[in-house]
C-alpha cells in the first residue's frame, strides 16, 4: 500500500450539506465517498470530523491532497 492516500478523483465533490456533524474520508478507500465508512482501518490514516453549522453548498476534496481539508483547495489541477 502507499503512503499517501488514494486519490478517489481529481476534483471535489460538490454537496449541499445539512446542520450537523460529518466525517470526511482522508484515507480515499471508503466505498461512501466523500464520507467515512470505516474502510481506513486498514490504512494510516483517520478520519476528519467537521461541523456544518448552517445549511450550505461546500466543495468536499475528493484528491485527499488538499491542504485545507475536508474542503477543496485546488491542489488536484496539479495532480
Ligand atoms: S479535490 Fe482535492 S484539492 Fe480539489
Amino acid at each position: 500500500m502507499s503512503n499517501e492516500p488514494k486519490i478517489v478523483q481529481k476534483a471535489p465533490y460538490s454537496l449541499n450539506l445539512e446542520m450537523k456533524k460529518y466525517w470526511w474520508c482522508s484515507c480515499g478507500e471508503s466505498k461512501n465517498q466523500p464520507f467515512c465508512d470505516g474502510s481506513h482501518k486498514t490504512t494510516p490514516y483517520t478520519p476528519l470530523m467537521f461541523q456544518i453549522n448552517e445549511p450550505k453548498q461546500v466543495w468536499l476534496c475528493g484528491c485527499k491532497r488538499t491542504k485545507n481539508q475536508p474542503f477543496c483547495d485546488g491542489t488536484h489541477k496539479n495532480l
